[in-house]
């Protein structure tokens, strides 16, 4: 019996060395691309690390300063959670000559600061360099919020996702939106009513959402699953062509999110959520980040079986890996024996949902398997996409002409998901921001990867 003791206690004590080499690496990888981006992108969106340049591409506000923030607060990196604070106060969020996406701005750059916010409020009050500081995560993001809302400007008040802020905020026209870029704005909305006190964010978000909790009978041809766009004049289904893809996913991914945030308030989102009895019908639609939001679903309404259908959708992902090993494509072969993973699309853009259901399902079982799926890809990622100052999404893994052919881009999602998950799964295992087994926990992610401190009331 003790001898056994012994051996548990021996074992425990080699995975928690292995995980804290893991965890130097991942945050040796951080410090490689911030540095990289602090040296020749800093103040603008994402680093060209290729070229050593810099890409506006999120309006020129310094997204992934500002993406990375609730990453290096976790990791403790103390350096890059001073550079951020001191960078915030200083966006102009009033002025930029491009194109404004209301979805992308608010889960980066509003869900970033309130995620900021939240964690130095929080567990992490201790890196906080001052009172004023942590302010100034929230008036950004009220003054950011109050230039985005004339979105919501419709007869409807389903929003317009496309904006122009030059002269002055307005919407572009576009006369139809998709279901996803409606349906997950209202953590980061509702959160910040929640921290001001001001109601009207909120409510516009959720004005908007009930459009989508509602729907006529012709717009939902399986039952819990919608069409994919609205018309923004008078919130009608442009189509009854349900799906679980770019356009529509995270709306379903935030109404499990949104029950954990209040299950008071939102109540009713829960039963709005694609946990039927048909469950199953759907898995041939399902790509690799729904494992985790149904593994989540099912240890926040206690079903075990959606765990089990999460558990199996993330295995599926990951034979997609292993299984080029065993049989690669002719063509790809030379491929597969340098970085072995799945090449069904010969763009890798830094996409960080393998890792993040990882990441659910060892919270769900516990079972260290994960970990090393995750650990695999990620070394994998990064062995493949490291390049030059920082790393870089891959245009053509395939190596059509003989060569990786990077796109010379890191995203700003590099730094809040793909890092920030794998750094989740090595830390310590009662750390607050888990997600947690058979309780609410602290915190919730929101699409992005910020964790949003949930409601209490
Ligand atoms: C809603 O607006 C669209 C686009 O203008 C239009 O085609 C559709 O007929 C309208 N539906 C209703 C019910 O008014
Ligand atoms: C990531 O890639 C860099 C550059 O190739 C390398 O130095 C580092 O050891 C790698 N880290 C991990 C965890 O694989
Ligand atoms: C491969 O090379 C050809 C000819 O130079 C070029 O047109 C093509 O875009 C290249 N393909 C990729 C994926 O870079």
């Amino acid at each position: 019996m003790q001898q056994r003791g012994k051996l548990l206690t021996l074992a425990a004590f080699a995975l928690r060395v292995v995980a804290t080499d893991r965890i130097e690496a991942v945050r040796a990888v951080f410090r490689r691309s911030w540095d990289g981006y602090r040296q020749y992108a800093w103040g603008h969106d994402s680093l060209r690390p290729l070229t050593n340049g810099y890409y506006d591409d999120r309006n020129g506000w310094g997204a992934s300063a500002v993406d990375a923030l609730s990453t290096a607060i976790i990791m403790g990196e103390e350096e890059a959670v001073q550079q951020i604070l001191e960078y915030i106060p200083t966006i102009d969020f009033a002025t930029t000559s491009t194109e404004v996406s209301l979805f992308e701005t608010t889960i980066r750059y509003l869900g970033g600061m309130l995620s900021g916010y939240d964690l130095l409020r929080g567990p992490y009050k201790d890196m906080a360099p001052s009172e004023e500081a942590i302010e100034s995560l929230l008036s950004q993001s009220v003054r950011l919020a109050d230039l985005l809302k004339v979105a919501f400007n419709t007869e409807s008040g389903v929003p317009d996702n496309d904006l122009l802020f030059d002269p002055e905020p307005r919407r572009k026209g576009t006369p139809d939106n998709w279901i996803a870029t409606i349906g997950t704005l209202v953590l980061e909305w509702e959160r910040l009513s929640d921290l001001t006190g001001n109601i009207e964010y909120g409510e516009l978000a959720k004005g908007a959402e009930s459009y989508l909790l509602r729907p006529p009978p012709e717009a939902e041809p399986f039952p819990g699953m919608i069409g994919s766009r609205l018309w923004v004049e008078n919130g009608t289904f442009v189509d009854s062509m349900g799906g679980w893809n770019g356009g529509t996913d995270s709306f379903y991914e935030y109404l499990i999110k949104m029950y954990i945030y209040d299950p008071v308030r939102f109540e009713s989102y829960k039963y709005r959520h694609v946990f039927r009895e048909t469950l199953y019908f759907y898995s041939s639609h399902l790509a690799c980040f729904n494992g985790g939001n149904f593994i989540l679903g099912g240890l926040v309404l206690d079903e075990p079986r959606y765990v089990d259908f999460g558990l199996e959708l993330t295995a599926g992902c990951h034979e997609s890996y292993i299984q080029t090993v065993t049989a690669p494509p002719e063509s790809q072969i030379e491929f597969y024996d340098e970085a072995g993973f799945w090449i069904i699309n010969a763009q890798y853009s830094l996409r960080p949902e393998v890792i993040e259901s990882c990441y659910y399902a060892y919270r769900a079982t516990g079972n260290i398997m994960y970990r090393e799926w995750a650990w695999d890809a990620f070394v994998k990622i990064n062995a493949t996409s490291s390049a030059g100052s920082g790393v870089s999404s891959v245009l053509d893994v395939q190596r059509t002409n003989g060569t990786l052919v990077f796109w010379d881009f890191q995203d700003s999602f590099w730094f809040s998901e793909v890092l920030k998950y794998m750094y989740l799964i090595l830390l310590d295992e009662d750390s607050e921001v888990h997600v947690k087994k058979g309780e609410r926990g602290t915190f919730v992610y929101n699409t992005e990867a910020h964790p949003i401190r949930i409601f209490e009331s």
